[in-house]
């Protein structure tokens, strides 16, 4: 991977005209992993009932413990509604364990005894026929957490079959309640929804998930959903003993079970991969875009087209970094590298991109994400909008046209903190704006929130479908532990008041290799905020970035001095010392003192 490119401070004056950040639809308190099938404890229930009583009433919940220590749980719970369109409601359940709700949200929550009421907030009350709604909570607990069996949706039961899969404390994935729903499918079969996350499960990867099992501490996490990278031909089938396509989606169908389920692919084999580094370079030369079509993506959309696969959300990330490179990383600019320049020239990335577009998305079930690079690449006003157009060009190339994307993904393999909020792009120091301190560098947003927020609204404006929902990595953005700042900056120059408040702490937002002092960031939860789809796990935490010195390979990948913890570093990341980890293995492979780092600075905490 690579990434970069600051814009020299001398073209950007101030602009009061920035774009307004979209509210927040809800203060989130806890972050749960809402979408993961296997829970810490393996507790999950599926309550089922096509309608009671009269044909007008039905619901269907599902309830999962996503998290548990000692102490306390969380859970998310999805409500679906089988019967007529609701205004508002109530959901009732009794707890059998002694738990006792300590803080909930997207629900007003109240426990009297084991007895708990989750009321709708103003924004989620109405649910349409097979219309589905999610909220959460903590709880305190001691001894056993049983999952309770019976719900009322406004005084209804919700009767129907209860199925509590056997734990998995090694995080292996088990299978997903067996029974059928019965009630209306929110799903036409076929059909793409607005959010292919909401009211679905996400795959956990079972080799991934060994791996973070296999690590001291790592169970508390091995069971989250991470990325399926093809990162080369040889994935399709199964590289180097791993699991090819058709495996992983195998076991999606047996993750699934009766409910739905989002698998996410990483789509990264262009020609010339990596242009602006050389950690991910690739096994394709920048001319081979023939094989790219008919050996690389050509055979995954026939896998993805098996009408078995018909069931499955299949989620792709489309080309991580590519049109980011070429909007900002080519000639005239100063951080332009002759692979880039090559890359644009050519057209072969644009070329890619359109044409895996066009396949992927003529896949009904398939839900295409492109990659909109991040806030501290693209966030600058001249990397922003020649971004965005390029996104459009990349969509309509090769005959594919804006339809064929369901959305942005940002952040990917990146360290930018979802949402500092120490300090805002609109703030000022002694009549200094925070635009002008060394960290934001006339850069218009200040995270990745925001800037997605902002990304989105852009492409919409631009012709993409206005149902065009965010991606947000946050596998490795969250900048917890005992450095994390507790408030803002002092006040006497605007850069002790940046730098004493933000929470990355990178050198340079530029530096994107295996950064020191990282910590895993929001667990994957869907629809967590206004024109976000989710927050995804993609890199998967503990693969490495890139060797931090000479490892020689038959992958196609290079040495990047970015990943050397001694470079003093080059016009992308403004000449800063890397941040890089020492002793990195190859990019994809597993650094276990990485992971170890991002578990003891995850935030929100383990
Ligand atoms: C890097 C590697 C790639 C790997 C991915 C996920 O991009 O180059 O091979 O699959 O990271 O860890």
């Amino acid at each position: 991977m690579s990434r970069t490119p600051r814009t020299p401070r001398t073209t950007h004056t101030t602009d009061p005209t920035g774009p307004a950040l979209t509210r927040l639809r809800s203060s989130r308190t806890a972050l749960l992993a809402a979408l993961s099938l296997i829970t810490a404890s393996g507790a999950t229930a599926t309550v089922l009932s096509a309608s009671a009583g009269a044909a007008t009433a039905g619901c269907r919940v599902d309830y999962q413990v996503s998290n548990q220590w000692n102490t306390g749980f969380g859970a998310n719970v999805v409500v679906t509604n089988t019967g007529d369109p609701l205004a508002s409601w109530t959901l009732e359940w009794t707890f059998a364990g002694g738990q006792q709700v300590t803080q909930g949200w997207n629900a007003t929550i109240s426990q009297s005894g084991a007895a708990v009421t989750a009321r709708n907030v103003s924004y989620n009350g109405s649910l349409a026929t097979g219309g589905s709604t999610s909220f959460g909570f903590n709880a305190s607990y001691s001894g056993a957490n049983p999952v309770p069996t019976a719900f009322k949706l406004n005084g209804v039961l919700c009767d129907g079959s209860t199925t509590t899969p056997t734990p998995t404390p090694t995080g292996t994935p088990t299978t997903s309640p067996t029974a059928t729903p019965t009630g209306t499918p929110t799903t036409p079969p076929g059909g793409r929804v607005d959010n292919p996350y909401a009211g679905a499960k996400v795959y956990v990867n079972p080799e991934w998930s060994a791996h973070a099992a296999a690590e001291p501490g790592g169970g508390k996490v091995a069971n989250q959903p991470t990325g399926i990278w093809i990162d080369r031909i040889a994935a399709i089938t199964g590289a180097n003993g791993k699991m090819g396509l058709r495996a992983h989606l195998d076991e999606a169908l047996r993750q699934k079970g009766g409910g739905e389920l989002v698998v996410q692919l990483v789509i990264y084999d262009l020609p010339g991969r990596d242009c602006s580094a050389l950690a991910s370079n690739g096994e394709l030369g920048p001319t081979e875009i023939g094989r790219y079509k008919t050996e690389f993506i050509d055979p995954i959309a026939a896998i993805l087209a098996d009408p078995k696969y018909a069931g499955l959300r299949i989620v792709t990330a489309v080309e991580i970094d590519s049109l980011p490179n070429l909007a900002t990383n080519t000639t005239p600019r100063a951080t332009a590298t002759p692979v880039c320049d090559v890359m644009k020239t050519n057209g072969n990335y644009i070329t890619g991109v359109g044409y895996a577009l066009k396949k992927l998305g003529a896949v009904p079930n398939v839900y295409n994400y492109v990659d909109a690079g991040h806030h501290g690449w693209l966030g600058w006003d001249d990397n922003f909008g020649a971004s965005a157009d390029l996104f459009k060009q990349a969509a309509t190339a090769e005959g594919s046209t804006p339809a064929n994307v369901a959305g942005f993904i940002v952040n990917t393999a990146n360290y930018s903190a979802l949402k500092e909020n120490n300090f805002t792009i609109d703030d000022s120091v002694n009549g200094t704006s925070v635009r002008q301190s060394k960290w934001v560098d006339w850069n218009r947003y200040t995270d990745e929130l925001s800037y997605a927020q902002a990304m989105r609204a852009k492409l919409v404006s631009i012709g993409f479908d206005p149902h065009l929902g965010m991606l947000i990595d946050t596998s490795r953005n969250g900048w917890g532990g005992t450095a994390r700042p507790s408030g803002p900056g002092p006040r006497t120059s605007v850069d002790a008041y940046v730098d004493g408040g933000r929470y990355d702490r990178r050198f340079q937002t530029g530096n994107w290799c295996n950064q020191a002092g990282a910590g895993l960031g929001e667990r994957p939860q869907a629809d967590p905020a206004t024109g976000i789809d989710a927050y995804v796990w993609m890199k998967p935490p503990g693969e490495s970035d890139g060797a931090s010195k000479e490892i020689p390979n038959n992958d196609g990948k290079g040495f990047d001095r970015m990943c050397d913890p001694t470079y003093t570093g080059n016009p992308r990341n403004n000449y800063s010392m890397s941040g890089a980890l020492p002793d990195a293995p190859l990019a994809g492979e597993w650094f276990s003192a990485q992971f170890q780092q991002l578990l003891k600075n995850a935030y929100p905490a383990l």
